[in-house]
């Protein structure tokens, strides 16, 4: 569905990330969210309010549904932040029994829900 518009370049200067298990390798300066659209995974979090499954919307960092985990840390905005090599993305899932026990984690961008 989706596939970069940039040619491939030697591979010396590609980038290799990981997202939700899977290595994908992107050119530089690839947003997250757009490798994770060239990878298939669309879906960037789990809504904590109704457990919906959300995906970037606006793309350029005024919604917030693009929200996902980068090497461990929560709340990321995948349109903003650009791949470095071996980057670790997985999709958010943040309960309300995370919220509950770490209330740093409350703005998720659930407000848009
Ligand atoms: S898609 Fe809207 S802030 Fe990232």
């Amino acid at each position: 569905m989706f596939r970069s518009v940039t040619k491939q370049q030697d591979p010396k200067t590609e980038v290799q990330v990981t997202i939700n298990d899977s290595v994908v390798v992107v050119a530089p300066g690839t947003t997250v969210w757009a490798a994770m659209a060239l990878a298939g995974e669309t879906a960037t979090r789990v809504s904590p309010v109704n457990q919906q499954v959300r995906s970037a919307y606006c793309a350029m960092g005024v919604c917030f549904e693009c929200m996902v985990e980068i090497d461990g840390m929560p709340n990321r905005q995948a349109c903003l932040t650009e791949v470095s090599e071996g980057m670790q993305v997985n999709r958010q899932v943040i309960t309300e029994a995370t919220i509950a026990a770490n209330p740093q984690l409350a703005h998720t961008g659930a407000e848009n829900d």
